[in-house]
């Protein structure tokens, strides 16, 4: 699939997955401005026929190559980054996955049992970005018991395959040229923030500046009925050149730690 048709469909399916994304991309729209996208996020599970590498393919056959690689050792995750050969404009892509050995033995029978459900051929399409939750509706039971162990695994036993959030690039905005900025913008137009270590992740030392909206609570059908559980979210990062006066291009473990927690409305 072409990397243009494949990152409308993506587009579209996370703007109709949760309106209040595009909200959000609206009000920079309207206030005059472009929308380039820093990097788009992706969640899986590190298990041999759906981990980083099989979600990846896609990209990898439009031209991306392997950029970086993370540990989050708090959140149990592994990720790595990828970037676009030619086209600067292009958002890179971040894909982690939750490393299933680190889990009780009920979360790995769950997710196992859950993956092993998945038609084939969906897994090997260039649409399994999108493709959503390949199992059918969940159980809203299921999901409560994975969330006491780790929010993420019960995120994606939900949602499934997409983008788990959008990041507009800081740095191509004209008005609103600052993480302060946007965050008091984006607030002030009724957005929450997510504030787990503080609104603002990073610091122009750490040559990257992020912050992000919390998830917009959608509905969603679980096989005991309709429940609303958190979505996918918006986040906003700010790049500084290095000594060499080059943009700095990488992800910061620590930040994306906390930045993880955007989709967790449980938390205290
Ligand atoms: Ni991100």
């Amino acid at each position: 699939m072409k990397l243009q048709v494949l990152s409308d469909r993506l587009w579209n399916d996370f703007i109709t997955r949760n309106p209040s994304t595009k909200k959000v991309y609206d009000l920079f729209r309207l206030e005059g401005e472009t929308v380039v996208n820093d990097h788009i996020a992706f969640r899986t599970f590190n298990h041999p026929s759906i981990g980083i590498d099989q979600i990846a393919m896609v990209f990898l056959r439009n031209n991306y190559v392997l950029m970086g690689e993370y540990r989050f050792e708090k959140k149990k995750l592994f990720a790595k980054h990828y970037e676009h050969k030619t086209d600067k404009n292009a958002p890179r892509i971040f894909i982690s996955e939750l490393i299933l050995d680190s889990f009780s033995f009920y979360l790995q029978q769950v997710i196992r049992g859950w993956i092993n459900s998945f038609p084939e051929k969906r897994v090997y399409s260039d649409d399994i970005i999108y493709s959503g939750n390949l199992s059918g509706a969940p159980s809203y039971t299921v999901y409560e018991k994975l969330r006491h162990e780790s929010e993420y695994a019960a995120w994606l036993y939900v949602h499934g395959f997409c983008a788990n959030h959008y990041t507009v690039s800081v740095n191509h905005l004209k008005k609103f040229n600052s993480i302060q900025k946007v965050n008091d913008f984006v607030k002030s137009n009724g957005f929450l923030l997510n504030d787990t270590g503080g609104e603002i992740q990073g610091s122009p030392v750490d040559l990257l500046e992020q912050s992000s909206i919390k998830a917009g609570m959608i509905k969603v059908k679980f096989t005991e009925g309709k429940f609303e559980v958190p979505g996918c979210f918006y986040e906003f990062a700010r790049r500084y050149p290095d000594n060499d006066g080059k943009l700095y291009n990488g992800f910061i473990t620590k930040s994306a730690d906390n930045i993880f927690d955007a989709t967790n409305f449980y938390k205290k």
